[in-house]
């Protein structure tokens, strides 16, 4: 009797602190709604251009994290769901925005390329986005059709055309040749068509020397570019010793970046010189992009980009934080045994 008793009493028990944890369980769920800020509301500033085709594959399949027409599901809104939402779309922004977008034909041709690469290796839309969102999925038909889209906005690579080939060397002689004296501030000298180059708006000078440095690597994009990428000697010994957590003060790294033409026999040469940019390893002078200082330089003429210094905080860091873990920040870091004699 008095055991039943005791049962009774215990799943009573064991309901009363069941139903607590359910209903602390519900609370919680409420509560933690009104925890983190939502998502930034901000205007179409500049709306990306595509055929209407492309258009609409992109605002179903992309738009939600990459633009600031974000159209979230219910779901989506809901903590903590809402949190990795939030950080996903603040990231996709950050590295490309369809309703910010750059029109310059360079920058909408780079992108296009960036594109079709992420849908073609089905690295975009993120798979984990996916599970919940279905009607994202991209179909063969529809990456045919922004493949197609993408070669038309390049110019057919050259077979066996011979003026192509001589323009190709002669851009190369020009780029080898050339040096360039640096004059100190970026806004000194609006005009350098006298062989001199202003510095980046952060003020990193640029300099011909990295074309000694030793090549870290050579790769193209699937883009129709090919990039050439050096260290210099504190750069390289890092990477030897494996101490690139962080790199030390004074590495730099260099990208040569050129368009790319197919000989007949198959061969890949540089084509036009597109530009070349800078990652300098400094702590204390550039702290705003965590370490690194960033610079690029256009054409044989190495026009700096940037209009102001944080240039780099808006146009730089956000894709190679992606990379500050792995290898300090770098993209192209080559096994150490490669840069060891
Ligand atoms: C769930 C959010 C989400 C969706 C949807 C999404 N992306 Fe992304 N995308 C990201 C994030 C986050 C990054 C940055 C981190 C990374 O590369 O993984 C990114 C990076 C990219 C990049 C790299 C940018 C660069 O130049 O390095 C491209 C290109 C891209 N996405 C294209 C697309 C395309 C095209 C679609 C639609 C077919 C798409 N994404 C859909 C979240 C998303
Ligand atoms: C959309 C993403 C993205 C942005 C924005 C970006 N980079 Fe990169 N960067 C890359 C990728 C991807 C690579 C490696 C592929 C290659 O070699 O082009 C790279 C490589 C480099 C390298 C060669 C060293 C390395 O990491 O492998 C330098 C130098 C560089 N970038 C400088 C810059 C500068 C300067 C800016 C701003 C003007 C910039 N990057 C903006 C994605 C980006």
């Amino acid at each position: 009797m008095d055991r039943t008793l005791n049962w009774i009493e215990m799943d009573k028990r064991t309901k009363r602190i069941a139903s607590t944890i359910f209903l602390g369980i519900v609370l919680v769920s409420i509560l933690i709604q009104f925890i983190g800020a939502p998502i930034e509301k901000r205007p179409i500033l500049a709306e990306a251009q595509f055929p209407k085709e492309i258009n609409t594959i992109l605002k179903r399949a992309c738009y939600n994290c990459h633009s600031n027409v974000t159209d979230l599901k219910w779901y989506d809104k809901l903590a903590p769901i809402s949190w990795f939402v939030k950080k996903d779309v603040e990231l996709a922004r950050s590295v490309m925005n369809f309703s910010e977008w750059d029109s310059t034909p360079a920058a909408h041709k780079g992108k296009s390329w960036a594109i079709l690469n992420m849908v073609k290796s089905e690295r975009m839309p993120l798979g984990k986005y996916l599970v919940l969102h279905p009607e994202a999925r991209i179909s063969s038909s529809e990456i045919k059709a922004i493949e197609n889209y993408v070669h038309s906005l390049s110019k057919d690579a050259f077979i066996g055309d011979t003026a192509r080939k001589e323009s190709a060397n002669k851009e190369f002689e020009i780029w080898k040749q050339r040096k360039f004296k640096t004059v100190g501030k970026h806004l000194e000298k609006p005009d350098h068509s006298d062989g001199t180059v202003r510095s980046s708006p952060n003020e990193i000078a640029y300099s011909d020397d990295f074309k000694k440095w030793k090549i870290l690597s050579l790769n193209t994009l699937y883009d129709g570019t090919m990039r050439v990428t050096y260290g210099n000697d504190i750069a390289v010994r890092a990477i030897g010793e494996e101490q690139i957590d962080p790199f030390p003060n004074g590495a730099i790294v260099a990208k040569a970046v050129w368009e790319q033409v197919e000989n007949r026999y198959g061969e890949i040469i540089p084509d036009k010189f597109v530009n070349v940019q800078f990652m300098v390893k400094n702590n204390s002078k550039y702290r705003d992009t965590e370490g690194w200082g960033f610079a690029k330089f256009s054409t044989q003429k190495r026009t700096p980009y940037g209009k102001t210094s944080d240039f780099a905080v808006t146009s730089c860091i956000s894709c190679h934080r992606l990379k500050a873990k792995e290898t300090g920040y770098l993209f192209n870091v080559p096994l150490k045994t490669a840069v060891q004699k």
